[in-house]
């Protein structure tokens, strides 16, 4: 075992014996029925990705499929397409014109459907405004919003005339949405005046006004904010700078010829977290992502025109770009959309949404599935959930425990679970059942999808056969990342130089069984997963050192029965010892959460804040975070002493010594 590699959170995977074929009615009527959709060779591997491509639209067909130097792919580069026209037109003329494309409902329980046609002139006039704001093709638009149709329409309306969207989670700070306005040069921000969150109206206008201040003292000036009205709180618009959104959308023509883009023409900018303080601006492009996104849409949830799909993630993570918006736009499938949270007004809001919507795909996160757990069987059996007929599950590992009872109490033992293995780099999913085709295993993302090749290999890069490694992607993929934004050496040095230059290296850690099937173990870097969500150690750590009474500051994950990880926090105060007395060492605690939570995001507060003599460091200076995981999970230290004590610091150090430096 590497000693990079985590304890593993999930017992021991491999002793995990239950396995469950597709049931036969699902099959019978499945996109997918037999392996013989897998491509076998390169060969057949592009020319099955150039068939999935054709499926689209294409204003200029391309005939080249995959230029590869190695680490920049182009995919379908001689070709031209629009992705809003994936996602609207295409359907238009059709019998899905008048079917619903987005099913709404807000926190507050307000409903709206826009079929594919309203969607369309909704789109077309967004984009007609966007224009008259002056954004042109390559420009980049911030969108920070809450999960209502505006934020879907603002996105399409950017890819539409071929501006390059770079949303961002409306739960990020003031000071997030400044750091990506700033990186990406953004001029233009689409907000709204709040959004709903348990009940309470969360300001998002008031925190795009700082971050355009923010952005200004960087030297990227906001030019131009359209402002959603969604909970009617007061806002104060900035003359010449500032709109509503339904004035400007509401005077504009509802006619807007598609941009015809080339297919490498970038699509979106998404940041994500790596393993320094600043995160990446992963840079997706129009072709390949979109063929990447209706394809995988289409295998893994096995949509046709009768289902009800509901993907829980917001639109600001990639899992609501590729599979709120794109992906199942593009297969004509109606979507649902909630805004709210799961637990607002009662924590069986999920469960009636699900039975009045009839909701038949339903996609959520592991943490979600084990805080429902938590809170009991008899809340989901209050409600009709027999119209559900798959379930899937991202952004962390899933434990047997919590996919059986998924299964079992959610899906009434009848639907498949589709564990889905992917990142904001890979764009689409990449490792995941098939549901009419796939023998699943609770725990297992299982397969490789067809078109991808995925191997666990050793530290040295030697194939692991059986047993566990570190995960790669032998061959590029159409919805692959093309670049970090602005940072191509960054691109190359993270993901592609752990084993040369022509393999990705995702930093998640895996097992194969005696099957080939892939059990994904969670990261082997400094990134955590707190409930989904990707958090660098170095961005909270920076955000700590840059309060006033921190010198110094390592953060750890530690395993966390709900969220997967939990955020552990070790202080270094400046200016002497942390206060002896327990309740102002809590405020003091508090303060520093509060201002993590100012500077990122409340996603990143950290859980427990260790305040410490010293920090626990190798004789070459790196800090012992093996040792600070072991003290953060209670593996180390007893309930008595702490790291306050120098003497126990000392010694610890001189345990861990040898392991780790
Ligand atoms: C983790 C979310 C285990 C993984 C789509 C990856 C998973 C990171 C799974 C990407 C899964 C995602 N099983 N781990 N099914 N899905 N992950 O970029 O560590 O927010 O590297 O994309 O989430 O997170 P991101």
């Amino acid at each position: 075992m590497s000693p990079n590699e985590p304890a593993n959170p999930l017992g021991d995977l491999l002793r995990e014996s239950r396995r469950f074929p597709p049931p036969e009615s699902f099959a019978a009527r499945a996109h997918v029925r037999d392996r013989t959709v897998w491509p076998e060779g390169e060969e057949a591997r592009l020319a099955w990705w150039a068939a999935r491509a054709r499926e689209l639209r294409w204003t200029k067909p391309f005939g080249r499929i995959l230029d590869w130097d190695p680490p920049f792919a182009q995919w379908f580069a001689d070709g031209e397409l629009n992705a809003s026209v994936q996602c609207l037109d295409r359907h238009l003329g059709t019998p899905r014109a008048h079917k619903a494309a987005l099913v709404f409902e807000g926190e507050p329980g307000d409903r709206r459907t826009l079929t594919y046609a309203q969607l369309h002139r909704e789109v077309c006039r967004a984009a007609n405004v966007l224009r008259a704001l002056g954004v042109g093709r390559g420009d980049r638009v911030a969108i920070y919003m809450p999960l209502v149709p505006e934020a879907v329409v603002a996105m399409l309306a950017c890819a539409r005339i071929g501006a390059v969207h770079t949303v961002v989670f409306g739960g990020f700070s003031a000071k997030s949405l400044a750091d990506r306005i700033v990186d990406a040069e953004a001029r233009v921000v689409v907000t709204a005046d709040g959004g709903w969150r348990r009940g309470h109206d969360v300001p998002l206008k008031e925190a795009a006004d700082e971050a355009c201040a923010l952005a200004s003292s960087h030297g990227v000036e906001v030019a131009r904010m359209l402002v959603v009205r969604r909970t009617g709180r007061a806002c104060p618009m900035q003359e010449g700078r500032d709109a509503w959104w339904h004035d400007a959308v509401a005077a504009a023509s509802p006619d807007c010829e598609a941009a015809s883009l080339p297919a490498e023409h970038p699509l979106f900018i998404l940041y994500t977290s790596g393993t320094t303080g600043k995160p990446k601006g992963i840079l997706h492009t129009t072709g390949g992502y979109m063929t990447g996104v209706a394809a995988t849409a289409r295998m893994v949830f096995d949509l046709k025109d009768e289902d009800v799909y509901w993907c829980t993630a917001d639109i600001g993570w990639v899992t609501g770009h590729s599979y709120v918006v794109y992906g199942p736009l593009a297969n004509g499938a109606t979507v649902f959309v909630y805004e709210g949270a799961p637990d607002f007004p009662a924590k069986d809001r999920f469960w009636s949404l699900i039975a009045e919507h009839r909701v038949t795909i339903f996609y959520t996160a592991p943490t979600a599935i084990r805080a429902f757990m938590r809170w009991g069987d008899d809340l989901p059996a209050r409600h009709d959930l027999s119209s559900l007929r798959l379930l899937g599950s991202v952004g962390e590992p899933i434990n047997p425990e919590a996919w059986m009872w998924y299964r079992r109490v959610i899906g009434g033992d009848r639907c498949p679970v589709v564990d889905t293995w992917w990142q904001t780099e890979t764009g689409a999913i990449l490792i995941s059942p098939v549901p009419g085709v796939t023998v699943t295993k609770p725990g297992s993302a299982t397969q490789a999808l067809p078109g991808i090749v995925a191997a666990v290999l050793d530290d040295a890069g030697r194939p692991v056969e059986r047993g566990s490694g570190i995960l790669a992607i032998l061959r590029p993929w159409p919805s692959m990342l093309r670049t970090i934004w602005k940072d191509p050496e960054r691109y190359r040095q993270v993901y592609w130089s752990r084993f040369g230059p022509s393999v990705y290296f995702p930093g998640d850690g895996a097992k194969r069984d005696e099957d080939g099937d892939f059990w994904l173990l969670g990261r082997i870097d400094d990134v955590l997963n707190p409930a989904g969500h990707r958090i660098g150690t170095a961005e909270v750590e920076s955000a700590l050192v840059s309060h006033p009474r921190v010198a110094e500051a390592a953060v750890v994950g530690r395993p966390h029965e709900i969220k997967g990880d939990a955020i552990a926090a070790f202080v270094l105060l400046r200016g002497g010892p942390p206060p002896a007395d327990a309740g102002e060492r809590a405020r003091l605690a508090d303060a520093l959460r509060d201002h993590v939570g100012d500077e990122i995001g409340k996603i990143a507060r950290p859980d427990d804040v260790h305040f410490c003599a010293d920090l626990p460091k190798t004789r070459s200076g790196k800090i012992m975070r093996r040792l600070l995981r072991d003290i953060a999970s209670g593996r180390a230290l007893g309930d008595t002493t702490t790291l306050a004590d120098p003497a126990v610091v000392d010694a610890l150090r001189r345990q861990y010594a040898a392991a780790e430096d």
